[in-house]
Parts: structure tokens; C-alpha cells; sequence
């Protein structure tokens, strides 16, 4: 049974572009687009050389509906926010019950909610001299970082460990992990 999942990405889009070619050998598991609010986020230039199509969208479009409309007529199944930065909406919540799947850079509940994105996530971890950090794939609900925790994985944070150092971890962890749990949760795996 084919499924539609639509990518949301705000930034690079390594995590996008890590699920879109783990999937690329599977015909039930179709990617309609990347969407971004970023008019020139380097997603563009991955869904480019993926031959996904790139949709922009502001933050008008966010609220009023247009983008739940594009949602709609591509038949989505699935949201997986990849490195996406704006609060989700509650009617795209409601409309997509347990259906919105996020990735955080930490192991939440700690370290998520406003402002903990990106590299001040890592930066918190390592001021904090916290011996470990991971990622937290979550649904997504009315709480920022808050949704049911479905999958998390952990790596060592050493004392001379660097934001960097965590990133780079972090990150290796992300593409090992991100897809295979999407393949759980579609039921592709
Ligand atoms: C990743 O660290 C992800 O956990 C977080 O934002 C970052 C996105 O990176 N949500 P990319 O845009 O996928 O490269």
C-alpha cells in the first residue's frame, strides 16, 4: 500500500536528504515534495539533485491553510519534520493524529522547547558537562518537544568533547537511525 510522505526542512536538509535515499529502492514510500520556509535553505539544492520538487512557503501560507491544502490534494500519510523550525500548527496536529513525526538533537525532556535548536542544543549539553547526549524522534503535538517519545539513541560526551564534537555525533546517530524508524512507524519495516 503506497504511502505519501511530506518532508519538512528548514536549514541543510542532510536528515531529508538521508530518508529520501534510504527509501529511494522502495515503490510504497513516495516523497511529493520538500517543504520549506526558507526561500534559500541548501534543502533546495538537495531536493534539486534528488529530483524532488522544492516548495516554498511563508509564514502566511503556514497559518492560513495553504499548506494543510497542499498536504490534502498530494494525499499525505505521513509529516516528517527534519531540522524544521516553526511550531506545527494544532489543526495539522489534529488532522494528523500520531501521523507528525520530529527528530531533536538531545535526549529529551532535556534540552527541547523554545530557543533549543541546532548547535545550542550541543552547546547547552557540553556547558552543562552533561557524559552523555543522543537524539529523541518524537510525535509531534501541541507542545514544542513534547509529543510521545518513539526512539531514542545515545552517545558519550567526553570533557574535552566540543559543541562540534557533539554535533558530529549527534548527527552520525541521526542518519544511522532516522529512517529505520520511519520505516517502523509507516510500517515499511
Ligand atoms: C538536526 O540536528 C536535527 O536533529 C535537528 O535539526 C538538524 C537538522 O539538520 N532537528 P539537517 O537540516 O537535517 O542537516
Amino acid at each position: 500500500m503506497k504511502k505519501n510522505l511530506a518532508i519538512f526542512a528548514s536549514g541543510s536538509g542532510s536528515n531529508a536528504e538521508n530518508i529520501i535515499t534510504y527509501f529511494s529502492g522502495n515503490k510504497n514510500v513516495n516523497f511529493p515534495f520538500i517543504l520549506c520556509n526558507k526561500e534559500d535553505a541548501y534543502v533546495k539544492v538537495r531536493a534539486e539533485r534528488l529530483g524532488i520538487p522544492f516548495r516554498y512557503f511563508t509564514k502566511e501560507e503556514w497559518k492560513d491553510g495553504t499548506v494543510m491544502g497542499w498536504l490534502r490534494e498530494a494525499n499525505i500519510d505521513y509529516i516528517i519534520l527534519a531540522g524544521f523550525l516553526l511550531k506545527v500548527p494544532n489543526e495539522m496536529i489534529e488532522a494528523y493524529p500520531n501521523k507528525i513525526v520530529n527528530i531533536h538533537p538531545a535526549l529529551l525532556p532535556k534540552y527541547g522547547g523554545k530557543g533549543m535548536y541546532g548547535m545550542h542544543v550541543h552547546e547547552a549539553v557540553v556547558a552543562a558537562g552533561e557524559k552523555e547526549s543522543g537524539i529523541t524522534i518524537h510525535y509531534v503535538n501541541e507542545n514544542l518537544d513534547a509529543g510521545q517519545i518513539i526512539f531514542q539513541a545515545k552517545v558519550k560526551v567526553t570533557p574535552t568533547d566540543t559543541p562540534d564534537d557533539v554535533a558530529h555525533n549527534v548527527h552520525a546517530l541521526e542518519y544511522e537511525y532516522f529512517p529505520q524508524v520511519i520505516a517502523q512507524v509507516i510500517g515499511e519495516k
